[in-house]
C-alpha cells in the first residue's frame, strides 16, 4: 500500500490534545480504569492552556455572596442568548465542584487572608441577575492556566495515562459514520501510528491562527476541527470569533482582563475613560465583545492613541505596586518584554486581538459529538471538549474565565460518559483498510508536493483576508469579498510546495498539514458570517446592527467538502436540565 510500516495500538479511549480539557479528561478516564492514550503535537505543559491568565470562574462565594444561577444568567446574557441553556446550567452548577477538585489535585491558587481561593472581578460577571458586580474568577496570580496545566499533567502521569508526545494527528478513522480511532505521525522518528479506540476525544483547541493578529500560540491550528470536517462532520457557530480587547499593540500578546478586574482602565487620546459612554454600569468590565467594539469605534472615529491613532491605552499605574507584583506579575513581564513598558509608571498600548473561537465541533453536555441529520444525532465513538468543541455554553460571546471552567467541567463530563459507555478491555473490531489508505494518500500528496506556492505565503494570504474581511465589524461587502478571497489560498494548495521530504521533525510538512486544517475552518467561518444577517455577540454586522431573534436565534451548522460549504441551522436549546432554575428568555443586552 505504501512505504510506511504502520504501527498499531489499541486503547479503550484516545484523547487527542494535552491542554486543560484533554488532561482533565485523561485523568478521569485513567481513574475510571480505562486504558487511555493522550496524543499531543507539543509537550503537554507547552499546550496553549498555559497562556490563560486571569482565572477560572465558579460561584464559590469566597469574596461575598454568590450563586451558580447568577453565573448561569451572566453566561446566557454573555452568549447573547445563543448558548444552549441546558449546557450552561450544567457548566455553572458543576463549576464550584470542578474548582475545588483542582484545588485538591494541587493547583496553587492565590489565597485570601483567611486562606480561601482568591477570586477577582471579570467582565460580565454579576450577582443578583445583573445588578451588582461580583468577584467570581478564581486566580493563581495571572498564570492560572499555567498552574492548572502543570498540575493536571502531574496527575495524568500519576494515574498512568500513556502519553504520545510530539505525535501529529493526521485523520480520524471512520467506519460507517462511527469513529474507530485515528492515525498520527511521530515527529520524532517519522513512524506512522494507527490508534484504535472505542472513544476518541478531540481536545485540540481553537483555530486562532486563521487570523494575522491573535493571542494564540503558533500551534493553535484547530487540527481536530480540520479532521472532523474531512470526516464529513459539521462544525457549529464558526462565525463567532472573539476579539480580546487588550492584546499588546503590534504584538498580540494577551494582557489579561484581570488587569481591569483589579482596577485597570482604558483611555483614548483625549484622556477619556470612554467605556463610560458604551457601558455606563459595568464600564471597563463590560463583556469582551462590547469592550472590543467600543475600542474599534474610538479608533475609527479618530480617538486612538499613537502616531497612527490605531490603539488605546490600558492604565494600571495608579494601582498599589504590591497588587501588581502579587496578582499581575505575568502581564508586567510581558508588557516589559513586548511593549517596553513599566506598568507601574506607564500605560500599556493595546488593541482588540483575536483570542477565542466560540464555534467548533458540536456536542451535547456529555461531550458527545452531534451531527445534524434532520434532527440532532450523536456520532458514535467521538467526543469533543474545550475550545475545539461547541457545547454550546458560550453562544455568540464567551465571558472571560468561562473558558478554563469549560475545559475542566466538560473534560470531566467526557470521562464520566466514556466510563458509562466503555467496559475496560473490550476487544476492537477489525476496520477496513481504505480509511488508512485515504489518510496516507493525503499525507503523501503533501509530502511529495513540488508546486510553486509556499505554505507560508498561502497562510499569510488567509490570515490577511480573515483579519480584514471578517473583523470586529463586518458588512455584506467585506464578507462577500472575503468569501471569494479566502478560496484563493485554498485553491493555491493544488500547487503547493513542500521542500523538505524527510519524516523527522519536518516542520515544512507539519505547517502544510496545519494550513490544510486552518483554511477549511477559515472558509466555513467566512461563509457562516456572510449568511448570519444580524448582530449577535461577537458577530457585529454594520448592515444588520440589531439582534434578530425571530430569524437567527439558531446555531449555524457548516460542512466543508473541498472549498464547497453546506450551511444548515439547528434550534438553540431553551429547556433546562433540572427544575432548580428556569429558562432565561431573551432580553435587551446592556451592561
Ligand atoms: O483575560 C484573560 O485573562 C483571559 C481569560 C480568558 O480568556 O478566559
Amino acid at each position: 500500500m505504501s512505504e510506511y510500516n504502520i504501527i498499531d495500538h489499541e486503547y479503550d479511549v484516545v484523547v487527542l490534545g494535552a491542554g486543560g480539557s484533554g488532561l482533565r479528561a485523561a485523568v478521569g478516564l485513567s481513574e475510571a480504569g480505562l486504558k487511555t492514550a493522550c496524543i499531543s503535537k507539543v509537550f503537554p505543559t507547552r499546550s496553549h492552556t498555559s497562556a490563560a491568565q486571569g482565572g477560572i470562574s465558579a460561584a464559590l462565594g469566597n469574596m461575598g455572596e454568590d450563586d451558580w444561577r447568577w453565573h448561569m444568567y451572566d453566561t446566557v446574557k454573555g452568549s447573547d442568548w445563543l448558548g444552549d441553556q441546558d449546557c450552561i446550567e450544567y457548566l455553572c452548577k458543576e463549576a464550584p465542584r470542578a474548582v475545588l477538585e483542582l484545588e485538591r489535585y494541587g493547583v496553587p491558587f492565590s489565597r485570601t487572608k483567611d486562606g480561601k481561593i482568591y477570586q477577582r472581578s471579570f467582565g460580565g460577571m454579576t450577582k443578583n441577575y445583573g445588578n451588582e458586580t461580583v468577584q467570581r474568577t478564581c486566580a493563581a496570580a495571572d498564570r492560572t492556566g499555567h498552574a492548572i496545566l502543570h498540575t493536571m499533567y502531574g496527575q495524568a502521569l500519576k494515574h498512568n495515562t500513556e502519553f504520545f508526545i510530539e505525535y501529529f494527528a493526521l485523520d480520524l478513522l471512520m467506519n460507517n459514520g462511527e469513529c474507530k480511532g485515528l492515525i498520527a505521525w511521530n515527529l520524532n522518528d517519522g513512524t506512522i501510528h494507527r490508534f484504535r479506540s472505542h472513544i476518541t476525544i478531540i481536545a485540540t483547541g481553537g483555530y486562532g491562527k486563521t487570523y494575522y493578529s491573535s493571542t494564540s500560540a503558533h500551534t493553535c491550528t484547530g487540527d481536530g476541527n480540520g479532521m472532523a470536517l474531512r470526516a464529513g462532520l459539521p462544525l457549529q457557530d464558526m462565525e463567532f470569533v472573539q476579539f480580546h480587547p487588550t492584546g499588546i499593540y503590534g504584538h498580540g500578546t494577551l494582557i489579561s482582563e484581570g488587569v481591569r478586574g483589579e482596577g485597570g482602565y482604558l483611555l483614548n487620546s483625549k484622556g477619556e475613560r470612554f467605556m463610560e459612554r458604551y457601558a455606563p454600569k459595568a464600564k471597563d468590565l463590560a463583556s469582551r465583545d462590547v469592550v472590543s467594539r467600543s475600542i474599534a469605534i474610538e479608533i475609527n472615529e479618530g480617538r486612538g492613541v499613537g502616531n497612527e491613532k490605531d490603539h488605546v491605552h490600558l492604565h494600571l499605574d495608579h494601582l498599589d505596586p504590591k497588587v501588581i507584583k502579587n496578582r499581575l506579575p505575568g502581564i508586567s513581564e510581558s508588557s516589559r518584554l513586548f511593549a517596553n513598558v513599566d506598568v507601574t509608571k506607564e500605560p500599556i498600548p493595546v488593541v482588540p486581538t483575536v483570542h477565542y473561537n466560540m464555534g467548533g465541533i458540536p456536542t451535547n453536555y456529555k461531550a458527545e459529538v452531534i451531527t445534524l441529520d434532520g434532527t440532532e444525532k450523536t456520532v458514535s465513538g467521538l467526543m469533543a471538549i474545550g475550545e475545539a468543541a461547541c457545547v454550546s455554553v458560550h453562544g455568540a460571546n464567551r465571558l472571560g474565565s468561562n473558558s478554563l471552567i469549560d475545559l475542566v467541567v466538560f473534560g470531566r463530563a467526557a470521562a464520566i460518559r466514556a466510563a458509562e459507555i466503555v467496559k475496560p478491555g473490550t476487544p476492537h473490531e477489525k476496520i477496513p483498510e481504505n480509511e488508512t489508505e485515504k489518510c496516507i494518500d493525503r499525507f503523501d500528496k503533501f509530502r511529495n508536493a513540488n508546486g510553486e506556492n509556499k505554505t507560508a505565503d498561502l497562510r499569510l494570504a488567509m490570515q490577511k483576508t480573515m483579519q480584514s474581511k471578517c473583523a470586529v465589524f463586518r458588512t455584506e461587502k467585506t464578507l462577500k469579498e472575503g468569501i471569494n478571497e479566502i478560496r484563493k489560498p485554498f485553491d493555491g494548495m493544488d500547487s503547493i510546495s513542500v521542500k523538505d521530504k524527510s519524516l523527522i521533525f519536518n516542520t515544512d510538512l507539519v505547517e502544510t498539514l496545519e494550513f490544510d486544517n486552518l483554511i477549511r475552518q477559515a472558509i466555513v467561518t467566512m461563509d457562516s458570517a456572510y449568511l448570519r444577517k444580524e448582530s449577535r455577540g461577537a458577530h457585529a454586522r454594520e448592515d444588520f446592527s440589531k439582534r434578530d431573534d425571530k430569524n437567527f436565534m439558531k446555531h449555524t451548522i457548516s460542512w466543508c467538502n473541498g472549498s464547497e460549504t453546506k450551511i444548515d441551522y439547528r434550534p438553540v436549546h431553551t429547556s433546562t436540565l433540572t427544575n432548580e432554575v428556569q429558562y432565561f428568555p431573551p432580553q435587551e443586552r446592556v451592561y
